[in-house]
């Protein structure tokens, strides 16, 4: 297939474009890389071998996003255009709100226009809030703790309402647990700019001796060891699973999310990491962070069922491959 990725040149988006070529796909990228890296292209392209197309185009540019339908065929698209930090989405939520509704919007219409009918969308396990884990595809949404979730749970909606409205289209929903790890290659990864929010950015930083001591954020909450528990899962699983539902696309709504199914708490992955990778992480406990829940982690048996993807990689391959990645920079 011919796919459109925008957003490609970002963490998750690279990694998919590598699993699509290495399965035959050829691949365009539209990223503006307002958290991202051109270089990264380069390295797709090292990688796989093969030629990556890219245009530096903001999603929410509709003239622009139009100009380059009009010059390809577009079998498919994959939509990871979007900003991600939780912290940032409270102090900016504009700025959240304007561009992944804009984009997301944008990206429809004028797949829309061109007859592009097959539409992968990037959503969240953060659009089932504090509902009680395992969350499973058919619960009812919860409203998100952030503006970031917010816009996830809004553009599903606007996503469900366009399918509805558009006999023979097809957009899948995919609901990423917490993705982590890089390319065995240690030549692409996760990129944060300035102080990383999410965990494993921050212990390879703090493993590095770029930043002094991981805060662990609570080891208070109802689990195994008093710290928050996450769904964490290898980036090339994740990369993987897009590649399976793009291909495995049916008439229609479909969601699925993309986890493991299993939890670790923040504590665990912190052990993991140093026993693997033989490098200490020092760390405090400090308060909960406002807006985190518990325990987050997937039933992750409708996409094994359905689309035949299973996550197949480990805690110990993950922390592996983010150290190596860290090592490279
Ligand atoms: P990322 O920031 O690394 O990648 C997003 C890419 O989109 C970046 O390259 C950025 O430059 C680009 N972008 C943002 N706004 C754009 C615009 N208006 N026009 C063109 N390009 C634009 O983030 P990621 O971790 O790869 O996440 C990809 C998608 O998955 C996002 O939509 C994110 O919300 C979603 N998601 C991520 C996680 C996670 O933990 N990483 C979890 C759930 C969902
Ligand atoms: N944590 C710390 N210290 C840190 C960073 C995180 O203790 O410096 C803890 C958090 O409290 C949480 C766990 O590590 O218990 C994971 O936190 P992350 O920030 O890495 O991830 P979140 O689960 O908060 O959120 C991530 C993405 C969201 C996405 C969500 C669900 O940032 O965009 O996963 O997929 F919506």
């Amino acid at each position: 297939m011919n796919i459109l990725v925008t957003g490609g040149a970002g963490y998750i988006g690279s990694h998919t474009c590598v699993s699509l070529i290495e399965s035959g796909h050829t691949v365009t990228v539209m990223d503006n890389l307002c958290n991202s890296k051109v270089e990264t292209i380069d390295k797709i392209e090292l990688i796989t071998g093969k030629k990556v197309t890219f245009y530096n185009i903001d999603v929410t540019n509709e003239s622009e996003v139009d100009r380059i339908f009009s010059k390809h065929d577009f079998d498919a698209i994959i939509h990871f255009a979007g900003l991600k930090s939780v912290g940032e989405s409270v102090s900016k939520p504009l700025d959240y709100y304007y561009n992944n509704l804009l984009g997301t919007i944008v990206v429809c219409r004028v797949s829309l226009k061109y007859g592009v009918k097959r539409f992968v969308f990037s959503s969240s396990a953060t659009v089932y809030g504090d509902n009680e884990s395992p969350f499973v595809e058919t619960m009812k949404l919860l409203p998100a703790a952030n503006p970031y979730g917010e816009t996830k749970a809004m553009c599903e909606r606007i996503l469900m309402d366009m399918v509805k409205a558009n006999s023979g289209y097809s957009v899948t929903l995919l609901r990423y647990f917490n993705p982590i790890g890089a390319h065995e290659s240690g030549l692409i990864g996760e990129l944060p700019n300035g102080i990383p929010n999410n965990l494993m950015p921050y212990i390879t930083q703090v493993a590095k001796g770029k930043l002094e001591k991981l805060k662990i954020f609570g080891n208070d909450y109802p689990t195994a060891d008093g710290t928050g528990v996450r769904d964490y899962i290898h980036v090339m699983d994740l990369a993987e699973g897009h590649v399976v539902a793009v291909e495995k696309m049916k008439d229609g709504l479909q969601i699925y999310n993309l986890g493991t199914g299993k939890g670790t708490s923040v504590l665990q992955l912190v052990n993991v990491f140093e026993e693997v990778n033989g490098i200490r992480v020092p760390y405090e406990i400090t308060d909960r962070r406002p807006g985190d829940i518990a325990e987050c982690y997937a039933d992750a048996g409708k996409a094994e069922s359905e689309l035949g993807w299973k996550a197949r990689q480990t805690i110990r391959d993950m922390v592996r491959d983010s150290w190596r990645f860290e090592q490279n920079l």
